[in-house]
């Protein structure tokens, strides 16, 4: 009997893998312009590292985690999400000494054990970024930036921005409060899920899909109306940076983050393409990340894309396979030998070629080229052997020119060079 992967655990196959090497490869670029460098932790961390940073009251840490012992006892648990991995890296390696401003990052799986549907999988993708160590809002501003750069540069633009400011520990505290005192008067109409966490974390409850949950909070008290001077501030002129750079947002006050480190500003791609799982990426700011794992007191901002949630927007507009450019077609023994030598000197010098193993009839094989949508295919048979001498044909317009086998290469390296004009 054949063994299934795992649910919610997929392959990503040739044919979508392009879809996934353009999205990986664009990041790179745009971060890179932005002055970011990558950063690799590993995909396995001290369980210890996530309660602490996530939240041991979020739905992450309660029951979303891969969290086993190993055979030395030790909790340990596979990544739900990349900054606390990157935190506890940039502390662990001193970071914050090369320079006081670190903008790292990151592509990988993370995991979590979530019911499985459309967008929303058990080990899934992100390309996340962090800057730490700048509390001015001009950084929110630059990451928001290069977030929108990043979805214009790979063509998706059916997402909007959305944000939001948190508040900090200075002003968050009386309005939680003022937001318990608000749900205990409703409790009645809160699904069983708020009125087990209504206390413990009552921002949550703004953000259940519940409809009771929605009808019995629709006039709930809004941070944004309970930030203290200084967060005010913050988040007015994070909105003045955005309006300068022409990057569009709407506010979006009821926005709530399934992570307990957020402070400030907190933001959301959202697209309308997906079903429920509508955020393509989230994010915000951590200013008291670092300082509550063990390090220095040094502000943080980042975000992380989903990556399956990007391939299926991309869905029909996917990168094309490359495609061989030359097949070679061999007649008999003798001429496979050598349409193998050949084969080989040709990927040598950088060009994508292929040929038929099983000898299989010149008719078999050309169906092959065909297939594999080739541009170029060569016959060589024993007169070709023999003359050192062979037809080129051009697939795409069928037409033929003799070519000197010795010269292939370079007789090749010219055609596509003049092709691409
Ligand atoms: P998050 O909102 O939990 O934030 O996840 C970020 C993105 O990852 C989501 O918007 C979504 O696109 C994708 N995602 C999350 N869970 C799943 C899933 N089960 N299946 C498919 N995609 C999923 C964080 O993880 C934060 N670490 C982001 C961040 C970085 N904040 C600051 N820096």
């Amino acid at each position: 009997m054949s063994i299934p992967a795992i649910k919610g655990m997929n392959d990503i196959l040739p044919g979508e893998i392009e879809t996934w090497q353009f999205l990986e490869a664009t990041a790179r670029q745009v971060f890179g312009t932005y002055g970011f460098a990558e950063i690799r932790t590993p995909a396995v961390e001290k369980t210890e590292l996530f309660c602490r940073s996530i939240g041991e009251t979020t739905d992450i840490v309660e029951k979303e985690m891969y969290t086993f012992d190993d055979k030395s006892d030790n909790s340990l648990t596979l990544r739900p999400e990349g900054t606390a991995p990157v935190m506890r890296s940039f502390i662990q390696n001193k970071l914050y000494n090369l320079d006081p401003v670190s903008k790292l990052y990151y592509m990988g799986p993370m995991f979590r054990y979530e019911r499985p549907q459309k967008g929303r999988y058990r080990q899934f993708h992100q390309i996340g970024a962090e800057v730490l160590g700048v509390e001015d809002p001009k950084i929110d501003a630059q990451v928001l930036a290069m977030l929108h750069q990043y979805f214009c540069q790979i063509g998706i633009e059916a997402v909007s921005l959305q944000v939001n400011s948190l508040g900090c520990p200075e002003c968050r505290p009386a309005y939680r409060q003022q937001l318990i005192e608000y749900l205990e008067q409703r409790l009645d109409k809160l699904c069983a899920d708020c009125q087990r966490r209504y206390q413990s974390n009552p921002l949550r409850v703004l953000d259940c899909k519940a409809a009771g949950c929605k009808e019995a909070t629709v006039d709930a008290p809004s941070m944004l109306e309970h930030l203290c001077g200084a967060c005010d501030e913050h988040f007015n002129t994070v909105k003045k940076h955005l309006t300068a750079l022409a990057i569009p947002f709407e506010v979006n006050a009821r926005m709530v983050r399934g992570l307990d480190y957020y402070v400030r500003t907190t933001f959301e791609m959202v697209t309308d393409q997906l079903g429920s799982q509508n955020a393509v990426a989230a994010g915000g700011r951590y200013d008291g990340l670092v300082q509550s794992l063990g390090g220095p007191a040094l502000p943080g901002i980042g975000f992380a894309i989903g990556v399956e949630r990007l391939v299926l927007m991309k869905g029909a507009d996917k990168i094309a396979p490359t495609v061989p450019q030359l097949f070679i077609a061999a007649l008999g023994d003798e001429a496979a030998d050598q349409a193998f030598v050949l084969m080989t000197k040709l990927q040598r010098a950088g060009i994508q070629a292929e040929m038929e193993y099983q000898g299989k009839s010149l008719k078999a094989q050309m169906r092959r080229a065909n297939k594999l949508k080739a541009n170029y295919t060569l016959i060589l048979g024993e007169e070709e052997l023999k003359s050192g001498q062979a037809q080129l044909k051009n697939m795409v317009d069928s037409s033929q020119s003799p070519v000197v086998l010795d010269r292939l290469a370079e007789t090749l390296m010219d055609k596509f060079a003049a092709e691409k004009g």
